[in-house]
């Protein structure tokens, strides 16, 4: 069979749909699903953090597989998900939140400069949460992909002390806690909290942004879909 010729409906970065003559194809499905699974799978996470460790911890993992496929969608991926394509310095983004207010500030087909800096610091504190939680199970419980380099605490001190305590009951008479265990407990705490400030900002600036350039920045998240350039 015969290859069809390539036209200009092929050229997926920049689509231009006849029912809507001006809008422009910009966020790639891997971006679209990842966002969503992202804010699924960390929102899950939070929600299921005392009571249900096993719904708890799948949904870390999914979080942090996305976070995975994302960073390295940032290099190989389509035109706009590239980091090369949005990631500038801080003076730009500081810039562009200074000039929203006054509309002074310029409209971006793909990330605007806050955005991308945004989408840098929440990638980063995602993926550092997914692994200090991985490492607090691992000290916890022996389990998970850390468990080769963390050992539950109570496990190795009683084996040197020769407690005949069972693995997996590896908790400390006095503190309740072994150290290690405490200190990423703290560690993924911190990074927890400090993912829910960066979130909270993140859906601000996105209202923000959407009134601003008058375009409803959420809908093009799901369909992909910004009008034309500006
Ligand atoms: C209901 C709440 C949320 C809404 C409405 C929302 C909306 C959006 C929108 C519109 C964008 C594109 C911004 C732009 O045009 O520059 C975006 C990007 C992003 N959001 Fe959210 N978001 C939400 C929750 C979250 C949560 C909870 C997370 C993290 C756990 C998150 C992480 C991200 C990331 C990493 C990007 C960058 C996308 C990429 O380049 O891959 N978002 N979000
Ligand atoms: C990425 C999204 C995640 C969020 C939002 C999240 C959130 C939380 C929160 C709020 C706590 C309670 C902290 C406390 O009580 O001190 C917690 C505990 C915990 N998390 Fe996560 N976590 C995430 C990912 C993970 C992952 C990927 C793992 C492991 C694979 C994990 C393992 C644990 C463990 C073992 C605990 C201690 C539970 C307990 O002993 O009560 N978390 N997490």
């Amino acid at each position: 069979m015969r290859e069809p010729a390539p036209t200009d409906a092929n050229n997926s970065e920049v689509q231009i749909v006849a029912a809507e003559p001006r809008s422009v194809k910009v966020w790639d499905p891997v971006v679209r699903i990842g966002h969503w699974l992202l804010a699924g799978g960390f929102l899950t996470a939070y929600l299921t953090a005392e009571e249900n460790q096993p719904i708890h911890v799948l949904a870390g993992y999914t979080v942090a597989t996305v976070v995975v496929l994302r960073i390295l969608w940032g290099f190989v991926g389509a035109k706009h998900a590239r980091f090369a394509s949005f990631v500038r310095g801080p003076g730009a983004a500081f810039g562009y939140l200074a000039g929203l207010a006054s509309g002074k500030s310029k409209r971006s087909i793909g990330h605007n400069p806050a955005g991308a800096a945004m989408t840098v610091a929440l990638l980063i504190c995602i993926g550092g949460t997914a692994i200090s939680g991985m490492a607090l199970l691992a000290a916890e419980e022996g389990e998970g992909p850390l468990a080769v380099f963390i050992t539950a605490e109570g496990e190795g001190a009683r084996a040197v002390e020769g407690s005949v305590e069972e693995r997996g009951l590896a908790e400390d008479a006095e503190t309740g806690e072994e150290g290690g265990e405490e200190m990423f407990e703290e560690v993924h705490e911190l990074f927890v909290n400090f993912t829910l400030l960066l979130i909270g900002l993140h859906i601000v600036g996105v209202i923000a942004s959407s009134l601003a350039h008058r375009e409803n920045l959420v809908r093009a998240m799901i369909t992909g879909r910004k009008r034309g350039g500006d």
